[in-house]
């Protein structure tokens, strides 16, 4: 399979890079590096980095920027950035990567676990995160082809703890190898429409 890897160079997708190379033709996106650079939350750059890459079996998106603080000091542009990367990003991915999927080709995009447990400062992510799995559900039933759609909602992962783990006292974390195999069953396996929700025992 030729498979598109947005985020390839961060904690997650480097992961998923690694389990899914020895069997597949990977293709790293990043925002900076990798083989394509790509601004996810920039229309004409998500166009013009398909119009590079051309047809791909699977697409999967390692990212999406959120802010987080605390409610009642987040700014309209904090939220902005949210709405930019983490939801219309990947909504603008999935609307303009799924003319460049052959049939029966897969989209994978990622949430988080604050969708489901409430952290503090996590008020945009959460809200976010909810929207892009209510998204997934719905436009899984659009999607023309037997093209294909789930979103990963990973909890925090053990690589990352410290930068966030302060920010998830008390959670399960996990480590970022075992997360990818939640990309690579999105990728290889048959199901669409669904939250795979990375954080069993939280
Ligand atoms: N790590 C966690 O604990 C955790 C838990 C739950 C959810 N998540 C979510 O999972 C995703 C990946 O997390 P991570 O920890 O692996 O991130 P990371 O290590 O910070 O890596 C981020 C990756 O995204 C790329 N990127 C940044 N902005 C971009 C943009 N506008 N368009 C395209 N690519 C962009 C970066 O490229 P450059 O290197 O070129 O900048 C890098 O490859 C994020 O959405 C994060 O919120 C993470």
């Amino acid at each position: 399979m030729k498979i598109l890897v947005i985020g390839a160079s961060g904690t997650i997708g480097s992961r998923i890079v690694n389990a899914l190379s020895a069997a597949h033709e990977v293709i790293t996106a990043n925002y900076q590096s990798g083989e394509v650079q790509i601004d996810i939350s920039n229309i004409e750059s998500i166009t013009s980095a398909f119009e590079t890459i051309g047809k791909v079996d699977a697409i999967i998106c390692a990212t999406g920027n959120v802010a987080f603080n605390a409610f009642s000091e987040l700014t309209r542009d904090e939220w902005d950035m949210g709405i930019n990367s983490r939801l219309m990003g990947q909504v603008n991915l999935t609307q303009i990567g799924s003319q460049y999927l052959n049939d029966g080709g897969s989209i994978t995009l990622t949430s988080g676990i604050i969708a489901d447990y409430a952290i503090a400062y996590g008020t945009s992510a959460a809200t976010l995160n909810g929207a892009i799995e209510h998204f997934v559900k719905a436009v899984a039933l659009e999607l023309p082809r037997n093209i294909r759609i789930n979103v990963v909602s990973p909890t925090v992962v053990t690589e990352s703890l410290s930068v966030y783990g302060d920010y998830f006292p008390g959670f399960n974390s996990i480590n970022a190898e075992e997360l990818a195999k939640y990309y690579v069953r999105s990728v290889l396996g048959v199901e669409t429409g669904q939250t795979l929700k990375a954080f069993a025992g939280n």
